[in-house]
């Protein structure tokens, strides 16, 4: 294929990642790649740096235009399995399959897995990808559910997503009005869904580090100031509403499966997690009982 057609073939996506395929290639983004996307993409890459992607086997969940399954491959990932669900996104999904051929990937693409439906691949990972999707979810429980499903005993599980760090602690919010954001937990709440569905934490990055726990954010303190300052009563009580404490950051969590007792199941938990805690000595389906 000669440059101008593959230039053509590339301008034909609705594309949401950037790639730069070389000899001038270039995919460029519906949505422009101003900064708010490219930091994040940027934190994102800085956090998968110290993840050993070598011989290892990879699942990556609501992968659009395939970007990070490329680059578990490139940095030595022997299995990539890119899904995706399709259906939820503005997208037609051709651009995977575009970046795919000019890669030379051999990652294998499935567009018709949704995040509800990952125990039924039947197959455990080394390493999950689980990035920009948890704030898209109605039901994020039951997602964490079927991603423990698709883990051995050292998987290592990163998510990465939304959280509003000035909501109270355990504190989230659900809008399924807004698509840019249908649930938005504050880091605790959703660190609490991540230990309910049987994972450990054992590292976490903010884009953008919350403040200290019991203190109103300094962003918020300078805004009021800002106002109080200006005169502006309508300012001062517009931020004092709860919609501005909503503040939205990025979160990376790195995780790994636990088998064993939960200590926030005190009766046996939903989702086949049963399985997962010797207390309720549940087999997984298709497996003998524990
Ligand atoms: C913001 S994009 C993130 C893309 C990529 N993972 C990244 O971090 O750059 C959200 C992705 O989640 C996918 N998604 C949303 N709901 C999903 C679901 N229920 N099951 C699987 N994927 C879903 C969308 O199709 C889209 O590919």
């Amino acid at each position: 294929m000669d440059e101008k057609t593959a230039q053509e073939r590339i301008d034909s996506v609705e594309w949401y990642h950037e790639f730069d395929f070389g000899n001038g290639l270039r995919a460029v983004p519906r949505t422009p790649p101003d900064a708010g996307h490219r930091r994040i993409w940027a934190f994102i890459e800085e956090q998968l740096s110290r993840i050993e992607f070598r011989g290892k086997s990879v699942l990556d969940i609501g992968c659009w235009d395939g970007y990070w399954s490329f680059l578990a491959e490139r940095r030595g990932a022997t299995r990539v399995l890119a899904t995706d669900d399709v259906s939820q996104n503005w997208a037609a999904g051709k651009g995977i399959h575009v970046a795919k051929e000019l890669l030379r990937s051999a990652i294998e693409v499935r567009q018709n897995v949704s995040v509800y439906d990952l125990a039924s691949l039947n197959e455990r990972f080394d390493v999950i990808l689980f990035l920009g999707v948890w704030y898209h979810l109605f039901d994020p429980f039951y997602a964490l559910a079927q991603i423990r499903h698709c883990c051995h005993a050292n998987t290592v599980v990163l998510m990465e997503g939304s959280v509003a760090t000035e909501l109270g602690r355990q504190e989230a919010l659900y809008n399924f009005a807004d698509h840019n954001c249908e649930f938005l937990p504050e880091p605790d709440a959703f660190r609490q869904l991540v230990r309910g569905a049987y994972f450990t934490e054992t590292a976490s990055a903010f884009l953008d580090p919350p403040d200290p726990p019991g203190r109103l954010g300094w962003r918020w303190r300078l805004r009021l100031c800002r106002e109080a300052l200006r005169g502006s009563r309508e300012g001062i009580r517009a931020l004092q509403t709860p919609r501005l404490r909503t503040d939205n950051r990025r979160m990376f969590l790195t995780c790994s499966p636990f088998a064993g007792r939960n200590e926030l199941h005190a009766y046996r938990p939903p989702f086949g997690l049963a399985a997962y805690d010797e207390r309720f000595g549940e087999a997984l389906p298709g497996e003998p009982r524990r």
